[in-house]
């Protein structure tokens, strides 16, 4: 734990790069050698309901509260105050982090039982859902495919892992020191591979796959879109 504790300090700034601006390049690499899914997804009319209006709510809270929250632990972690106190920095990060967690249960139940994985699952997995290719795939996927299951499931648990450990660090007086010392490690090591899944992620959910973006918005998608991407949901 020591190593690891060590390993982490002295390179919190190399591993906060490469969750972020390396995802980033990651992300346009992929957009410009192979490029979006269904281009003609994204012009068609959304008259199916995808999401219901919890879904959207707890997803938008999550969604604004973790970008708030990385943004506000990026600069903890880098020391860089941006200008503000480190106590309204601080007030920042202690609310939105009691938003998170609210909104992160909410999504974690009402999405459990679409996320159990099915047999169908590794013919996904075997082509890997097609993002490796030009070629439009039609690879089986139910209301979520493999891919969004497993986003689904680390990102469960990460985001788990964070709210248990942040809860440890607002009250440290109430935690033997080195139980605060590995809460501080265990918040910072998920943080950062969260904040990398979520650029991922938000680049599936919008500039790789046209079409997908109003999903979290207003809840609907096109019946094309359905067939192209959630096969098994329109047998
Ligand atoms: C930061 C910007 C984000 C964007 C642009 C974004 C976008 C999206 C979109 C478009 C969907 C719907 C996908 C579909 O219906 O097929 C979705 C679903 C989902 N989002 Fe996000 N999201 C963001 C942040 C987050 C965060 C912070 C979390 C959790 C920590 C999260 C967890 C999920 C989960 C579990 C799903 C359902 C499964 C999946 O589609 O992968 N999202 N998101």
């Amino acid at each position: 734990m020591i190593g690891l504790n060590n390993f982490y300090i002295s390179n919190t700034g190399l591993l906060i790069l490469i969750a972020t601006v390396g995802v980033l390049i990651i992300a346009v690499a992929h957009y410009l050698i192979i490029g979006p899914h269904g281009k003609r997804l994204g012009e068609l009319e959304p008259e199916i309901q995808r999401l219901n209006y919890l879904e959207i709510l707890a997803h938008f809270i999550r969604m604004v509260s973790f970008v708030l929250l990385a943004i506000t632990g990026v600069a903890f972690a880098l020391y860089k105050n941006m200008g503000f106190s480190y106590q309204f920095l601080l007030h920042i990060h202690l609310f939105f982090g009691v938003l998170f967690a609210l909104a992160s249960l909410v999504s974690i139940v009402v999405w459990i039982k679409d996320n159990t994985f099915k047999s169908y699952d590794w013919e996904w997995f075997k082509v890997m859902g097609g993002y490796l290719s030009k070629n439009e795939t039609h690879a089986p996927a139910g209301r979520f495919n493999a891919g969004q299951k497993l986003f689904y499931w680390c990102s469960t648990i990460l985001s788990i892992l964070i709210i248990y450990t942040g809860y440890i660090l607002a009250y440290p007086a109430q935690s033997a020191i080195s139980k605060v010392l590995s809460a501080a490690l265990i918040h910072g090591i998920s943080a950062v591979i969260l904040i990398a899944m979520v650029i991922g992620h938000a680049y599936l959910g919008s500039l790789a796959n046209p079409g997908t973006f109003g999903v979290i918005i207003h809840g609907r998608v096109a019946k094309e879109w359905v067939k192209v991407h959630h096969p098994k949901l329109s047998d």
